[in-house]
């Protein structure tokens, strides 16, 4: 049985903030955050929140697809950023849109959120338990900044992504998943500490802190062999590749990976410029974007790539 993608939809909050903006709240400027990182502008949220964002997200993406709510037996949401601790988004996701028949949960796995959402759902379905999953990669990254830690804040945005998954004829033609929990704390944000009536703690919640040249020098080694792995398993060259729709921290590793690859750089597509990186969200939202752009034709061949805190990593080859 072969799984695939057959309806996308995404959402961004409505307001804008760009580098510029930024250098009127602290000591940076367009020039330092666009030369290091390729992002001009992202979305910060105002008034949406996570599960507002994931909702919308997901009935564009059922729109798209023609999938009614109550067709959707499950739902899959990568989030670091969820509005509770509990309910999940996906609970909180599946009561927005009325998905009566589906089981929902989240996934924790950062930057790589969306991979492994969409490495479960492939398994589900395969196994002949669900037919129908909806799928999502979403965050509102810029409540766990440090908005007085420049080397953070300037990088992150806001949005969600979503897919429908189901099976067809053509979709998914491997994946190469990994983790690596020993490198975990060079891009961590601290939960509660242990509070109770024997330890009294400073309640204040963590935010995101990052050793950005650690993370640099994992994503630039691990995201080709991962890449190559998946290609090799499937028997299929790097040139038959159309895009290569990978994660968008940072404009400098996807060249990294373009040039490890020996793949010309506009076969990467990026929506980091106005986007920023949205964590479990920017795989998602570029796909769709592309989608609603015709940039997708069946048939087409796409590599996927997701990697960010845990550390985690997957990659997925797909036929459109
Ligand atoms: N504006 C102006 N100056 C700044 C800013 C800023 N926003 N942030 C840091 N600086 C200054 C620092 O204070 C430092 O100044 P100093 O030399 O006087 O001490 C100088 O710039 C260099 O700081 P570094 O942190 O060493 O900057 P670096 O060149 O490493 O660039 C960056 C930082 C862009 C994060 C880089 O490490 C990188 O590309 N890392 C990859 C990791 C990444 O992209 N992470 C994204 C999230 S993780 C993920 O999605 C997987």
């Amino acid at each position: 049985m072969i799984t695939g993608i057959i309806g996308t939809g995404s959402f961004l909050p409505g307001t804008t903030i760009t580098n510029q903006d930024l250098s009127g709240y602290m000591d940076t400027s367009d020039d330092w955050i666009f030369s290091r990182t390729g992002i001009r502008e992202r979305k910060l949220a105002k008034t949406e929140t996570t599960s507002s964002m994931a909702i919308e997200a997901s009935i564009r993406a059922m729109k798209n697809a023609g999938v009614k709510a109550d067709e959707i037996d499950l739902i899959i949401v990568g989030t670091i950023t969820g509005d509770y601790v509990t309910p999940s988004t996906a609970c909180e996701v599946q009561a927005g849109i009325g998905a009566v028949n589906a089981i929902a949960f989240d996934v924790n796995a950062a930057c790589s959120g969306f991979m492994y959402a969409l490495n479960i759902a492939d398994a589900y379905i395969k196994t002949g338990t669900h037919k129908t999953a909806l799928i999502l990669g979403v965050e509102t990254l810029s409540k766990i900044m440090d908005w007085n830690d420049r080397s953070t804040c300037v990088l992150f945005g806001d949005g969600a992504g979503a897919c429908i998954v189901r099976e067809k004829d053509k979709g998914i033609m491997g994946f190469d998943m990994g983790s690596d929990g020993k490198k975990g704390l060079v891009l961590a944000c601290k939960n509660r500490d242990n509070n109770n009536i024997l330890v009294e703690n400073d309640k204040t919640p963590g935010y995101v802190k990052m050793e950005g040249q650690e993370v640099y020098k994992f994503a630039v080694t691990n995201v080709p062999e991962s890449i190559l792995k998946v290609l090799d398993r499937a028997g299929v060259a790097a040139d038959e590749i159309k895009y290569f729709v990978l994660h968008q921290a940072n404009i400098r590793i996807l060249q990294s990976v373009a040039k490890r690859l020996q793949v010309k750089e506009d076969k990467f597509p990026m929506n980091l410029d106005h986007c920023g990186n949205i964590s479990a969200g920017s795989i998602p939202i570029l796909l769709d974007e592309m989608n609603q752009k015709g940039m997708l034709q069946p048939g087409d061949k796409i590599i996927m790539s997701g990697f960010g805190g845990g550390l985690t990593w997957g990659s997925v080859l797909l036929e459109w």
